[in-house]
Protein backbone atom coordinates (compact mmCIF):
# COMPACT_ATOMS: atom_id res chain seq x y z
CA UNK A 1 0.00 0.00 0.00
CA UNK A 2 0.96 3.91 -0.04
CA UNK A 3 2.34 3.35 3.57
CA UNK A 4 4.32 0.57 3.22
CA UNK A 5 8.50 1.11 3.37
CA UNK A 6 9.82 0.53 0.50
CA UNK A 7 12.82 -1.21 1.35
CA UNK A 8 15.82 0.26 -1.13
CA UNK A 9 19.75 -0.65 -2.28
CA UNK A 10 21.02 2.28 -3.64
CA UNK A 11 23.29 0.67 -5.49
CA UNK A 12 20.80 -1.47 -7.21
CA UNK A 13 19.71 1.81 -8.97
CA UNK A 14 23.22 2.61 -10.90
CA UNK A 15 24.22 -1.21 -10.65
CA UNK A 16 24.43 -1.61 -14.24
CA UNK A 17 26.20 1.62 -14.76
CA UNK A 18 28.68 0.89 -11.70
CA UNK A 19 29.61 -2.47 -13.16
CA UNK A 20 31.24 -0.51 -16.37
CA UNK A 21 32.85 2.04 -14.08
CA UNK A 22 35.76 -0.18 -12.79
CA UNK A 23 36.32 -1.09 -15.87
CA UNK A 24 36.56 2.27 -18.09
CA UNK A 25 38.96 3.45 -14.97
CA UNK A 26 41.01 0.94 -15.48
CA UNK A 27 41.51 1.43 -19.38
CA UNK A 28 42.08 4.98 -18.33
CA UNK A 29 44.82 3.78 -16.21
CA UNK A 30 46.51 2.45 -19.25
CA UNK A 31 50.27 2.80 -19.92
CA UNK A 32 52.62 1.33 -22.02
CA UNK A 33 55.32 1.36 -19.11
CA UNK A 34 54.66 -2.38 -17.65
CA UNK A 35 55.28 -1.41 -14.10
CA UNK A 36 53.42 1.95 -14.07
CA UNK A 37 50.54 0.23 -15.30
CA UNK A 38 50.88 -2.11 -12.14
CA UNK A 39 51.20 0.70 -9.61
CA UNK A 40 48.65 2.67 -10.95
CA UNK A 41 45.90 0.02 -11.52
CA UNK A 42 46.93 -1.59 -7.86
CA UNK A 43 43.89 -0.04 -5.99
CA UNK A 44 41.48 -0.64 -8.86
CA UNK A 45 41.78 -4.52 -8.04
CA UNK A 46 40.85 -4.37 -5.03
CA UNK A 47 37.06 -3.64 -3.90
CA UNK A 48 36.78 -0.04 -3.30
CA UNK A 49 33.35 0.89 -1.48
CA UNK A 50 33.03 3.69 -5.21
CA UNK A 51 31.25 6.22 -2.75
CA UNK A 52 32.04 9.03 -5.20
CA UNK A 53 31.16 7.57 -7.97
CA UNK A 54 27.73 6.35 -6.64
CA UNK A 55 26.33 9.51 -5.34
CA UNK A 56 27.28 11.23 -9.05
CA UNK A 57 25.65 8.75 -10.17
CA UNK A 58 22.45 9.12 -8.26
CA UNK A 59 22.61 12.38 -8.24
CA UNK A 60 22.75 12.62 -11.69
CA UNK A 61 19.59 10.51 -12.27
CA UNK A 62 17.72 12.46 -9.39
CA UNK A 63 18.12 15.90 -11.12
CA UNK A 64 17.28 14.30 -14.39
CA UNK A 65 13.49 15.48 -13.23
CA UNK A 66 14.60 18.72 -11.73
CA UNK A 67 13.62 22.20 -13.97
CA UNK A 68 16.72 22.65 -16.30
CA UNK A 69 17.91 25.77 -18.20
CA UNK A 70 19.62 25.71 -21.09
CA UNK A 71 23.02 26.06 -20.56
CA UNK A 72 25.78 28.40 -23.09
CA UNK A 73 28.39 26.36 -23.91
CA UNK A 74 27.72 22.98 -22.80
CA UNK A 75 27.07 20.24 -25.62
CA UNK A 76 24.07 18.07 -24.96
CA UNK A 77 25.87 15.03 -24.11
CA UNK A 78 29.15 16.65 -22.44
CA UNK A 79 31.20 17.61 -25.71
CA UNK A 80 33.43 15.09 -27.48
CA UNK A 81 31.75 11.24 -27.71
CA UNK A 82 33.72 9.30 -29.43
CA UNK A 83 36.01 6.75 -29.21
CA UNK A 84 38.16 7.21 -26.01
CA UNK A 85 41.33 6.70 -27.43
CA UNK A 86 43.46 5.75 -24.88
CA UNK A 87 46.81 7.64 -24.00
CA UNK A 88 48.76 4.22 -23.78
CA UNK A 89 51.84 3.95 -25.88
CA UNK A 90 50.95 2.76 -29.08
CA UNK A 91 53.73 1.89 -31.57
CA UNK A 92 55.33 -0.80 -33.76
CA UNK A 93 56.94 -1.86 -30.62
CA UNK A 94 53.91 -1.77 -28.26
CA UNK A 95 50.98 -3.03 -30.52
CA UNK A 96 49.20 -4.09 -27.38
CA UNK A 97 49.83 -1.53 -24.66
CA UNK A 98 47.55 -2.06 -21.80
CA UNK A 99 45.04 -0.32 -21.52
CA UNK A 100 43.14 -0.20 -24.97
CA UNK A 101 39.46 0.15 -24.09
CA UNK A 102 37.25 -2.70 -26.47
CA UNK A 103 34.70 -0.71 -26.82
CA UNK A 104 34.21 2.88 -27.99
CA UNK A 105 32.49 4.86 -25.35
CA UNK A 106 28.91 5.35 -27.83
CA UNK A 107 29.11 1.17 -27.59
CA UNK A 108 29.51 1.65 -24.08
CA UNK A 109 27.19 3.99 -23.10
CA UNK A 110 24.32 1.59 -25.11
CA UNK A 111 25.51 -1.46 -23.40
CA UNK A 112 25.57 0.31 -20.02
CA UNK A 113 21.91 1.16 -19.72
CA UNK A 114 19.68 0.85 -23.34
CA UNK A 115 18.46 4.00 -24.54
CA UNK A 116 16.14 4.96 -21.62
CA UNK A 117 18.94 6.10 -19.77
CA UNK A 118 18.63 9.36 -17.76
CA UNK A 119 22.62 9.28 -17.26
CA UNK A 120 24.15 11.59 -19.62
CA UNK A 121 27.60 10.45 -20.73
CA UNK A 122 29.45 13.35 -19.56
CA UNK A 123 28.00 12.25 -16.02
CA UNK A 124 29.58 8.73 -16.10
CA UNK A 125 32.68 10.32 -16.62
CA UNK A 126 32.62 12.75 -13.88
CA UNK A 127 31.74 9.43 -11.66
CA UNK A 128 34.83 8.08 -13.10
CA UNK A 129 36.99 11.03 -12.41
CA UNK A 130 35.97 11.48 -8.70
CA UNK A 131 37.16 7.83 -8.39
CA UNK A 132 40.35 8.90 -9.70
CA UNK A 133 41.08 11.41 -7.92
CA UNK A 134 40.03 9.95 -4.36
CA UNK A 135 42.51 7.14 -5.57
CA UNK A 136 45.24 9.29 -6.34
CA UNK A 137 45.00 11.14 -3.11
CA UNK A 138 44.63 7.35 -1.58
CA UNK A 139 48.32 6.49 -2.93
CA UNK A 140 49.56 9.67 -1.57
CA UNK A 141 48.41 9.26 1.88
CA UNK A 142 49.19 6.06 2.27
CA UNK A 143 52.75 7.55 2.30
CA UNK A 144 52.17 10.35 4.16
CA UNK A 145 50.76 8.04 6.81
CA UNK A 146 53.38 5.19 6.43
CA UNK A 147 49.98 2.64 6.17
CA UNK A 148 50.48 -0.89 5.91
CA UNK A 149 47.08 -1.74 4.36
CA UNK A 150 44.21 -0.66 2.28
CA UNK A 151 41.20 -2.23 1.57
CA UNK A 152 42.52 -5.86 3.13
CA UNK A 153 45.84 -5.73 1.17
CA UNK A 154 49.35 -4.16 1.33
CA UNK A 155 48.90 -0.24 0.76
CA UNK A 156 50.80 0.69 -2.57
CA UNK A 157 53.87 1.98 -0.92
CA UNK A 158 54.44 -0.84 0.92
CA UNK A 159 53.70 -3.15 -2.41
CA UNK A 160 55.87 -1.38 -4.64
CA UNK A 161 57.67 1.60 -2.82
CA UNK A 162 57.34 5.12 -1.70
CA UNK A 163 58.39 6.55 -4.49
CA UNK A 164 56.53 4.77 -7.33
CA UNK A 165 52.96 5.20 -5.21
CA UNK A 166 53.62 8.72 -5.05
CA UNK A 167 54.48 8.87 -8.97
CA UNK A 168 51.45 6.63 -9.91
CA UNK A 169 49.39 8.63 -7.80
CA UNK A 170 50.39 11.72 -9.92
CA UNK A 171 49.55 9.55 -12.85
CA UNK A 172 46.12 9.19 -11.93
CA UNK A 173 45.71 12.91 -11.41
CA UNK A 174 47.45 13.81 -14.75
CA UNK A 175 44.88 10.68 -16.71
CA UNK A 176 41.66 12.82 -14.57
CA UNK A 177 42.56 16.17 -15.68
CA UNK A 178 42.70 14.67 -19.76
CA UNK A 179 39.42 13.53 -18.62
CA UNK A 180 38.41 16.29 -17.04
CA UNK A 181 39.21 18.89 -20.08
CA UNK A 182 37.38 16.07 -22.36
CA UNK A 183 34.10 17.18 -20.49
CA UNK A 184 34.56 20.85 -22.27
CA UNK A 185 32.90 22.47 -19.63
CA UNK A 186 34.60 25.06 -18.03
CA UNK A 187 32.83 25.45 -15.04
CA UNK A 188 33.01 21.39 -14.09
CA UNK A 189 36.89 22.03 -14.77
CA UNK A 190 37.67 24.55 -12.71
CA UNK A 191 35.21 22.88 -9.79
CA UNK A 192 37.43 19.76 -9.87
CA UNK A 193 40.72 20.97 -10.19
CA UNK A 194 39.91 23.28 -7.00
CA UNK A 195 39.07 19.64 -5.26
CA UNK A 196 42.71 18.69 -5.80
CA UNK A 197 43.88 22.01 -4.41
CA UNK A 198 41.93 21.42 -1.56
CA UNK A 199 42.68 17.90 -0.62
CA UNK A 200 46.23 19.71 -0.35
CA UNK A 201 44.67 22.60 1.88
CA UNK A 202 43.20 20.06 4.08
CA UNK A 203 46.26 17.63 4.46
CA UNK A 204 48.08 20.85 5.19
CA UNK A 205 45.81 22.02 8.20
CA UNK A 206 46.13 18.56 9.41
CA UNK A 207 49.78 18.70 9.53
CA UNK A 208 49.23 21.34 12.47
CA UNK A 209 47.07 19.81 14.93
CA UNK A 210 45.16 23.10 16.32
CA UNK A 211 45.03 26.61 14.51
CA UNK A 212 48.18 27.78 16.70
CA UNK A 213 49.64 24.49 17.18
CA UNK A 214 51.50 25.81 20.39
CA UNK A 215 52.94 23.14 22.99
CA UNK A 216 50.43 23.71 25.04
CA UNK A 217 46.82 24.36 23.17
CA UNK A 218 43.91 25.46 25.00
CA UNK A 219 40.46 23.86 24.19
CA UNK A 220 38.40 26.93 22.29
CA UNK A 221 35.20 26.60 20.10
CA UNK A 222 37.78 27.47 17.12
CA UNK A 223 39.39 23.96 18.33
CA UNK A 224 36.42 22.28 16.46
CA UNK A 225 35.72 24.76 13.71
CA UNK A 226 39.17 24.33 12.72
CA UNK A 227 38.91 20.56 12.83
CA UNK A 228 35.31 20.99 10.62
CA UNK A 229 37.06 22.91 8.17
CA UNK A 230 39.68 20.40 7.80
CA UNK A 231 37.47 17.94 7.02
CA UNK A 232 35.48 19.62 4.76
CA UNK A 233 39.13 20.35 2.42
CA UNK A 234 40.82 16.80 2.48
CA UNK A 235 36.88 14.60 2.14
CA UNK A 236 33.67 17.21 1.36
CA UNK A 237 35.02 18.98 -0.84
CA UNK A 238 35.26 16.55 -3.74
CA UNK A 239 32.19 14.65 -2.24
CA UNK A 240 30.32 18.41 -2.71
CA UNK A 241 31.95 19.74 -5.75
CA UNK A 242 31.25 16.11 -7.58
CA UNK A 243 27.47 16.24 -6.66
CA UNK A 244 27.51 20.05 -7.71
CA UNK A 245 29.31 19.43 -10.81
CA UNK A 246 26.55 16.24 -11.62
CA UNK A 247 24.05 18.50 -11.38
CA UNK A 248 25.85 21.23 -13.42
CA UNK A 249 26.38 18.58 -16.80
CA UNK A 250 22.60 17.95 -16.42
CA UNK A 251 21.48 21.25 -16.79
CA UNK A 252 20.07 22.23 -13.73
CA UNK A 253 18.76 25.35 -12.48
CA UNK A 254 21.10 27.33 -10.16
CA UNK A 255 18.51 26.73 -7.11
CA UNK A 256 18.97 22.37 -7.77
CA UNK A 257 22.93 22.80 -8.34
CA UNK A 258 23.24 24.17 -5.10
CA UNK A 259 21.05 21.78 -3.33
CA UNK A 260 23.28 19.20 -4.91
CA UNK A 261 26.25 20.83 -3.43
CA UNK A 262 24.59 21.22 -0.09
CA UNK A 263 23.55 17.70 -0.08
CA UNK A 264 27.38 16.54 -1.09
CA UNK A 265 28.81 19.04 1.46
CA UNK A 266 26.92 17.44 4.54
CA UNK A 267 27.22 13.82 3.51
CA UNK A 268 30.88 14.38 3.06
CA UNK A 269 31.12 15.88 6.61
CA UNK A 270 29.20 13.10 8.19
CA UNK A 271 30.99 10.69 6.25
CA UNK A 272 34.32 11.94 7.79
CA UNK A 273 32.98 12.09 11.05
CA UNK A 274 32.35 9.06 11.09
CA UNK A 275 35.43 7.49 9.70
CA UNK A 276 37.14 9.29 12.61
CA UNK A 277 34.77 7.71 15.09
CA UNK A 278 35.58 4.47 13.24
CA UNK A 279 39.39 4.71 13.50
CA UNK A 280 38.54 4.12 17.45
CA UNK A 281 35.57 1.76 17.32
CA UNK A 282 36.33 -0.76 14.80
CA UNK A 283 39.32 -3.04 14.31
CA UNK A 284 41.73 -2.97 11.94
CA UNK A 285 41.00 -6.32 10.42
CA UNK A 286 37.39 -5.13 9.89
CA UNK A 287 38.36 -1.60 8.62
CA UNK A 288 41.03 -3.06 5.50
CA UNK A 289 43.15 -0.67 7.18
CA UNK A 290 44.99 0.33 10.58
CA UNK A 291 42.92 0.90 13.40
CA UNK A 292 43.19 3.37 15.94
CA UNK A 293 45.72 4.95 13.22
CA UNK A 294 44.85 8.72 14.24
CA UNK A 295 46.39 8.84 17.45
CA UNK A 296 49.58 7.19 16.45
CA UNK A 297 49.79 9.96 13.49
CA UNK A 298 49.78 12.59 16.48
CA UNK A 299 45.54 13.03 14.79
CA UNK A 300 43.58 14.63 17.24
CA UNK A 301 40.21 13.99 15.05
CA UNK A 302 36.34 15.03 16.83
CA UNK A 303 36.43 12.30 19.15
CA UNK A 304 39.14 13.04 20.80
CA UNK A 305 38.47 16.69 20.68
CA UNK A 306 35.03 16.33 21.90
CA UNK A 307 36.98 14.86 24.99
CA UNK A 308 39.00 17.34 25.37
CA UNK A 309 36.59 19.96 26.42
CA UNK A 310 35.79 17.73 29.44
CA UNK A 311 39.12 16.79 30.06
CA UNK A 312 41.70 20.12 30.12
CA UNK A 313 44.40 17.43 30.67
CA UNK A 314 44.58 16.43 27.17
CA UNK A 315 45.74 19.83 26.09
CA UNK A 316 49.48 18.83 27.04
CA UNK A 317 49.23 15.35 24.76
CA UNK A 318 47.74 17.43 22.04
CA UNK A 319 50.75 19.51 22.14
CA UNK A 320 53.05 17.50 21.57
CA UNK A 321 51.13 14.65 19.54
CA UNK A 322 50.78 12.42 21.58
CA UNK A 323 54.42 11.33 21.42
CA UNK A 324 55.06 11.14 25.10
CA UNK A 325 54.86 7.65 26.98
CA UNK A 326 52.40 6.13 27.46
CA UNK A 327 50.32 8.78 25.82
CA UNK A 328 47.96 7.32 22.88
CA UNK A 329 47.05 4.49 25.74
CA UNK A 330 45.97 7.66 27.75
CA UNK A 331 44.00 9.07 24.98
CA UNK A 332 42.14 6.27 24.15
CA UNK A 333 41.15 5.58 27.77
CA UNK A 334 40.01 8.88 27.92
CA UNK A 335 38.11 9.36 24.95
CA UNK A 336 36.80 5.60 25.95
CA UNK A 337 35.28 7.26 28.56
CA UNK A 338 34.27 10.56 27.78
CA UNK A 339 30.65 11.16 25.37
CA UNK A 340 33.38 11.91 22.86
CA UNK A 341 31.96 9.39 20.76
CA UNK A 342 28.84 9.96 21.02
CA UNK A 343 29.14 13.83 20.27
CA UNK A 344 31.05 12.75 17.24
CA UNK A 345 27.85 10.43 16.01
CA UNK A 346 25.55 12.76 17.28
CA UNK A 347 26.76 15.22 15.35
CA UNK A 348 27.52 12.88 11.88
CA UNK A 349 23.23 12.71 12.40
CA UNK A 350 23.19 16.45 12.68
CA UNK A 351 25.00 16.79 9.09
CA UNK A 352 23.51 13.89 7.95
CA UNK A 353 19.66 15.73 8.30
CA UNK A 354 21.26 18.53 6.67
CA UNK A 355 22.01 16.30 3.53
CA UNK A 356 18.26 14.83 3.49
CA UNK A 357 17.19 18.60 3.98
CA UNK A 358 18.94 19.67 1.12
CA UNK A 359 17.65 17.59 -1.32
CA UNK A 360 14.03 17.15 -0.15
CA UNK A 361 12.20 19.58 -2.90
CA UNK A 362 13.79 17.27 -5.47
CA UNK A 363 10.54 15.19 -6.99
CA UNK A 364 10.34 11.77 -6.22
CA UNK A 365 12.35 9.29 -7.41
CA UNK A 366 14.02 5.91 -7.22
CA UNK A 367 17.84 8.00 -7.32
CA UNK A 368 16.59 10.38 -4.60
CA UNK A 369 15.18 7.49 -2.38
CA UNK A 370 18.89 6.23 -3.08
CA UNK A 371 20.75 9.40 -2.09
CA UNK A 372 18.74 9.05 1.22
CA UNK A 373 19.76 5.50 1.66
CA UNK A 374 23.39 6.80 1.43
CA UNK A 375 22.87 9.20 4.28
CA UNK A 376 21.69 6.29 6.22
CA UNK A 377 24.67 3.48 4.86
CA UNK A 378 27.30 6.30 6.28
CA UNK A 379 25.99 6.13 9.63
CA UNK A 380 25.46 2.70 10.06
CA UNK A 381 28.88 1.76 8.06
CA UNK A 382 31.73 -0.34 9.68
CA UNK A 383 34.01 0.54 6.75
C1 LIG B 1 42.45 9.83 3.72
O1 LIG B 1 42.41 10.30 5.01
C2 LIG B 1 42.99 10.90 2.83
C3 LIG B 1 42.29 11.90 2.28
C4 LIG B 1 40.83 12.00 2.48
C5 LIG B 1 42.94 12.96 1.44
C6 LIG B 1 44.44 12.89 1.35
C7 LIG B 1 45.00 14.03 0.58
C8 LIG B 1 46.28 14.16 0.23
C9 LIG B 1 47.29 13.14 0.61
C10 LIG B 1 46.68 15.37 -0.53
C11 LIG B 1 47.42 15.16 -1.79
C12 LIG B 1 46.79 14.23 -2.74
C13 LIG B 1 46.23 14.51 -3.96
C14 LIG B 1 45.88 13.42 -4.89
C15 LIG B 1 45.94 15.89 -4.42
P1 LIG B 1 42.87 9.44 6.27
O2 LIG B 1 44.34 9.26 6.28
O3 LIG B 1 42.28 10.09 7.45
O4 LIG B 1 42.09 8.10 6.00
P2 LIG B 1 42.56 6.59 5.92
O5 LIG B 1 42.28 6.04 7.26
O6 LIG B 1 41.68 5.99 4.87
O7 LIG B 1 44.00 6.54 5.56
MG1 LIG C 1 45.56 7.58 5.97
MG1 LIG D 1 45.81 10.70 6.17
Amino acid sequence: GPNTPISHDPFRTVAKEMKFLTKHIRSLLGSGHPALDTVAKYYTQSEGKYVRPMLVLLMSRATALTPKIPREGTMPFGGVDTAFTSPAVLNDENPSAPGTPSLTDLERDVAYTGQDSDILPSQRRLAEITELIHTASLLHDDVIDHSQSRRGSPSANIEFGNKMAVLAGDFLLGRASVALARLRDPEVTELLATVIANLVEGEFMQLKNTAADEKNPVWTEDTVTYYLQKTYLKSASLISKSCRAAAILGGSTSEVVEASYLYGKNLGLAFQLVDDMLDYTVSGEELGKPAGADLELGLATAPLLFAWKDNKGLGRLVGRKFAGEGDVQRAREIVASSTGLEQTRALAQEYVNKAIDAISGFPESEAKTGLIEMCNKVLKRRK
